[in-house]
């Protein structure tokens, strides 16, 4: 699955989006080594701290799902920016992508920026 096909999957995600309170709309597709794509979308919640970024979602639904490692993650927002994962969503993708797990950022303009997860969590944790 190529970047900009996975990138127009996360588009279709963050329609789901349930931003109430910051209205910032975050969808997420992530691509499973059995090739089987898991989207997700923030959820958000009234007591704040309960909101579930798009990222861990797609982790989630994918786990859920049976599948045990992916390969990459698209990211896109209402920002039209590039928006990076957050802390713990980069800990989270880490735990199931490794090293090389992919992390592929769109913008408004459709441009496509890639990173490693080593890069964007250097020394993450592993037990
Ligand atoms: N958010 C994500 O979905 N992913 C990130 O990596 C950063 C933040 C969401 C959480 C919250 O619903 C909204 O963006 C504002 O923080």
């Amino acid at each position: 699955m190529n970047n900009k096909k996975l990138i127009e999957l996360a588009i279709e995600a963050k329609k789901n989006s349930y931003a109430k309170y910051s209205n910032f709309r975050v969808g997420a597709s992530l691509l499973g080594e059995s090739g089987q794509v898991y989207l997700g979308c923030n959820v958000e919640n009234a007591t704040y701290g309960a909101t579930n970024c798009a990222e861990r979602t797609a982790v989630f639904s994918g786990i859920a799902s049976g599948e045990k490692k992916f390969t990459k993650v698209a990211i896109v927002s209402s920002s039209g920016e590039y928006t990076y994962p957050c802390g713990i969503c980069r800990q989270v993708l880490f735990e199931f992508m490794g090293d090389d797990g992919i992390v592929i950022l769109g913008d408004k303009e459709g441009n496509i920026k890639e990173h490693t997860i080593k890069e964007l969590l250097p020394y993450g944790f592993k037990l």
